[in-house]
């Protein structure tokens, strides 16, 4: 058994701020920047901000009661996917993947950029989903 002590918190807080800060305000520039070049969208998302908040403090809840500005949010982190590969795994077992063997041990990437650009992905994605304009509000 491994015993966490001081430096592991410190580290493991440090991981949270550190991967918590650069996706969060990239994820947040890249929706503004998209939102700049797409009025149409950004008009479309504040009509609905304005139906259903109006002009009190929004709340936890209202995110519910949004599903063009969720679809919005959710298609822009698709669209520009702001970390392209994952990070680094490794198998604890053979694994048989479409008739190949990955033997255990092997270091794998999943190339999320490619996963989010598929079209058969993004098709049962949004089969899945509400509506197909509001998900692909920008494609
Ligand atoms: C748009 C925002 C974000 C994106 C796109 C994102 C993306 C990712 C990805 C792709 C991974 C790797 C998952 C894996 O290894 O399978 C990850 C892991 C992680 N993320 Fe985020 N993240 C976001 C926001 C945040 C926030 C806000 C926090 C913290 C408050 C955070 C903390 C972490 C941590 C600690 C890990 C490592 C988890 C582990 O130990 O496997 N992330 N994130």
């Amino acid at each position: 058994m491994y015993a966490v002590d001081e430096q592991d918190v410190i580290a493991m807080g440090a991981d949270v701020v550190s991967t918590g800060q650069l996706t969060t305000s990239v994820g947040l520039q890249t929706l503004l920047a998209l939102l700049a070049n797409y009025q149409d969208v950004q008009e479309k998302a504040y009509r609905e901000i304005q139906e259903i908040i109006g002009d009190r403090t929004p709340s936890y809840q209202d995110k519910f009661k949004l599903p063009y500005v969720q679809a919005v949010i959710v298609e822009s982190l698709r669209y520009a996917t702001i970390v392209p590969l994952n990070n680094v795994h490794c198998t604890n077992d053979d694994v048989e993947l479409q008739g190949y063997l990955i033997p255990k041990g092997t270091l794998v990437v999943a190339n999320i950029w490619s996963i989010s650009h598929d079209r058969r992905h993004v098709l049962q994605l949004i089969l899945s989903n509400i509506s197909i304009e509001s998900n692909l509000a920008y494609s």
